[in-house]
């Protein structure tokens, strides 16, 4: 039997998973969003409560924003028998979505990234106590959906994952900006300055998708001895190890923050 599925918010994420959705399979399924959005292959109603009677979804995907968690998690709880739960909310560990939902509810907690949005994502889960195989089976699927997926049973990971994945393409993007300020500084033309920055960092990140070899061998393979690289790596190694480390500290440490 295909899966119904009820998606609870159609924002960012929320509308990235249904596009990823879109080529599967479902059973009748579901959006609850207030600003309406169009979402594929979901009928999308404002509320909970315009949902048809009876409706018993085997999945409900949680991406609304964390704060929003205290108004529209109870209002959920029916649902517990029979369905299971994938949060993608950041900060709310599955301790706290039990204290919500009952704790004897079936919870997948997962952390996505923004790059769901054209299928190149890569999201980490855990499953709670209470989810079967084939609920396990039915998470996986979707968020696989919108990219790579990997499980952790160490819940507390995700702290981690959230400062890296989560958080990863705003570095990459922070990077974009810097390469293109840079550009506009040496004298190049502002349509040069963002082309090259932009087509260096995709083309770079499919080289390291496509090449196996580990990224310190493919940053040596760009690397002539006594060349400009060598230059620029000089005074890049002096301190981005170490402001690399203390950004993924301090976003981990915000992340277990959020989550108490
Ligand atoms: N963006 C990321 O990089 C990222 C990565 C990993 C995980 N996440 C997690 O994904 C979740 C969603 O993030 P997002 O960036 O997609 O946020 P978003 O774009 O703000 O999407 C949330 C959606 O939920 C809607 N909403 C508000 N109240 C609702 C209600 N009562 N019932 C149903 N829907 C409601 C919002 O409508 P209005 O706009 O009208 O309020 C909005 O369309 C967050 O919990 C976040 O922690 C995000």
């Amino acid at each position: 039997m295909p899966p119904r599925l009820l998606l609870i918010g159609g924002g960012r994420m929320g509308s990235a998973l249904a596009a990823g959705w879109a080529e599967q399979t479902l059973g009748p399924s579901f959006a609850v969003d207030p600003a309406r959005p169009q979402l594929p292959g979901l009928q999308v109603v404002a509320d909970l409560a315009d949902l048809p009677r009876g409706f018993i979804p085997d999945c409900v995907v949680l991406a609304v924003k964390p704060q929003m968690a205290p108004d529209i998690l109870p209002r959920l709880a029916p649902l517990t028998q029979g369905a299971v739960f994938l949060s993608i909310m950041a900060g709310h560990s599955l301790a706290g979505l039990g204290r919500f939902l009952g704790t004897a509810a079936a919870i997948v907690r997962a952390m996505p990234n923004t790059p769901a949005a054209i299928r190149r994502g890569i999201s980490v889960a855990c499953a709670g106590a209470h989810v079967g195989e084939s609920q396990a089976v039915l998470c996986d699927a979707l968020l696989r959906a919108v990219g790579d997926v990997a499980w952790t049973s160490h819940e507390p990971d995700l702290d981690a994952v959230t400062a890296i994945s989560g958080g990863g393409p705003a570095y990459v993007f922070l990077l974009a900006e810097l390469l293109e300020q840079a550009g506009l500084e040496q004298g190049l033309s502002p349509e040069l300055a963002r082309r090259l920055a932009r087509r260096t960092l995709s083309g770079a990140g499919a080289l390291l998708d496509a090449d196996p070899a580990d990224a310190a061998d493919l940053r040596r393979a760009v690397t002539s001895p006594k060349g400009t690289t060598e230059r620029a790596l000089a005074v890049l190694m002096a301190d981005w190890p170490d402001s690399v480390s203390r950004a993924i500290d301090a976003a981990t440490e915000r992340s277990r923050e959020l989550g108490q």
